[in-house]
């Protein structure tokens, strides 16, 4: 089971049009996808339509359900919705679990899926360590401006951090969303993408996702960018880079 993160601590960088694009991209490819929508925004669990009146991760967390018993299916896959509160239950929890909860909980379903995806919030919290922790992959998406960014030494310290306690940890690469070509800042911003992917050790993904209006459309509509129009420009890259990413 590949157990794949995707995270910035910056905040709109397209981390849950990410999240949503994978989770249901590998469905559609017939894979056995279960998404985590970690952020207490709840912005992955609103595209996927989820049934708020069931159990969320917050329960999971507080012991009050198994996570079997709380995940539901939905157009990608399973998925296991978030809370508004859940920034308040992380406080509850023993030290040890404030790091290793997700972990453990995702042992209970380490054999029903081939990919787990987790949506994190903007923020480098306990949430976000937890997803890191109990991941094998982390994808870090960033979009062509300098704000995005800003802030990589934090984020780099703190994955390098969790590479000690969780060895199987990858960052498979840094992905380039919203991207708009435009000559002359292109090379300008290529060079800075390399030198933030050095910072983490990886490399920049040779697809880029390009910026579309079909993105805020199908977020509108609540589907996911394949189901609203498999055509669309964003979603040939978002195919390309799932293909990317499986192939290594
Ligand atoms: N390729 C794209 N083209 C156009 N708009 C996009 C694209 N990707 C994302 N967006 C838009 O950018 C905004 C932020 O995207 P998203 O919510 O996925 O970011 P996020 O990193 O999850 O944000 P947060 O940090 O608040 O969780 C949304 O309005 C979304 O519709
Ligand atoms: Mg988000």
């Amino acid at each position: 089971m590949k157990i794949i993160t995707v995270t910035n601590q910056k905040g709109g960088v397209a981390k849950t049009t990410t999240v949503s694009s994978l989770f249901a991209g590998l469905h559609k490819m017939g894979k056995r996808t279960l998404a985590i929508d970690l952020d207490p925004q709840c912005n992955l669990s609103y595209c996927f339509k989820t049934d708020e009146k069931k159990p969320s991760v917050k329960n999971v967390f507080k012991g009050e359900c198994s996570i079997k018993d709380a995940i539901q299916s939905c157009d990608g896959g399973d998925i296991l919705q978030s809370d508004k509160a859940l920034n308040n239950v992380m406080q509850e929890l023993s030290a040890i679990d404030q790091v290793y909860k997700l972990s453990k909980v995702l042992k209970e379903v380490k054999d029903n899926y081939d990919y787990v995806i987790i949506d994190t919030p903007p923020a480098l919290s306990p949430l976000t360590i937890n997803a890191l922790v109990a991941s094998t992959s982390v994808i870090i998406p960033v979009q062509a401006d300098s704000f995005s960014m800003q802030g990589a030494e934090a984020l780099a310290e703190t994955i390098k951090g969790i590479k000690d306690v969780n060895e199987a940890l990858e960052i498979s690469g840094i992905l380039i969303v919203r991207y708009k070509a435009r000559a002359g800042l292109a090379q300008h911003m290529n060079d800075k993408f390399n030198d933030f992917a050095k910072m983490f050790d990886t490399k920049v993904f040779n697809t880029k996702i390009r910026d579309a209006i079909a993105v805020q459309e199908s977020q509108l509509a609540r589907q996911n960018i394949f189901d609203y129009d498999s055509n669309a420009n964003v979603s040939i890259d978002y195919a390309n880079f799932i293909q990317e990413f499986i192939n290594g």
